[in-house]
């Protein structure tokens, strides 16, 4: 830990590793109560960003969960959403009445969720729910009912344990601030 804050001095930390580790425990326990063995849910990850929270979080749901991801697009500069959105990788899983999980990183403005939601209740799952570790209260443009919620964080462009900024960063096992776009917007 400490040699990625000496590798990473422009990251002011927000959620220390064990914060997160800590939440993810709680949520996975939180998940194992909601479902049960029987009719355990298919987790699907929102991919990058998704990866470290969904490898961790599948890992504290002690039930034989199953996972899939998807790519989705979204046009805009590093640090602000147009609203269009594409799907670029699709599930390799049906889904046709079974529980899906949608696993994200962070809930932002809600249009990346919003679009993924839509395609996949035409696919007629028995249940639909939302998992997002992060969530940007007061910049939500849609609203996205969240069954399952890491923690509520200011409006501010987060990076690490999945999150990029120019694709970098993903690999910080906590998550913080970049000092560098915190000055920019001074
Ligand atoms: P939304 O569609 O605006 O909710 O944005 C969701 C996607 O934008 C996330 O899955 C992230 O990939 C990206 N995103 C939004 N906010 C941040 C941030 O603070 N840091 C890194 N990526 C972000």
């Amino acid at each position: 830990m400490d040699d990625f804050r000496q590798c990473f001095p422009e990251v002011e930390v927000l959620l220390t590793a064990e914060q997160i580790q800590a939440r993810v425990a709680e949520l996975g326990a939180q998940i194992a109560r909601d479902y049960s063995a029987d009719s355990p849910p298919l987790l699907v990850g929102v991919l990058k960003g998704s990866l470290v929270f969904l490898a961790d979080l599948m890992r504290a749901i002690p039930l034989p969960v199953q996972f899939d991801f998807v790519a989705i697009s979204s046009y805009g500069t590093e640090t602000e959403h147009t609203g269009q959105v594409r799907l670029l990788k699709d599930l390799d899983t049906k889904i046709e009445g079974r529980h899906v999980l949608v696993v994200e990183d962070i809930l932002d403005t809600g249009l990346t969720l919003s679009y993924l939601l839509d395609l996949l209740r035409t696919r007629q799952p028995a249940s639909l729910r939302v998992c997002t570790l992060l969530r940007k209260p007061s910049r939500n443009k849609v609203f996205i009912p969240v069954d399952y919620c890491g923690f509520d964080i200011p409006n501010q462009f987060v990076v690490g344990y999945g999150l990029d900024y120019a694709e970098r960063y993903r690999n910080l096992p906590f998550i913080g601030v970049l000092r560098a776009l915190a000055l920019e917007k001074k």
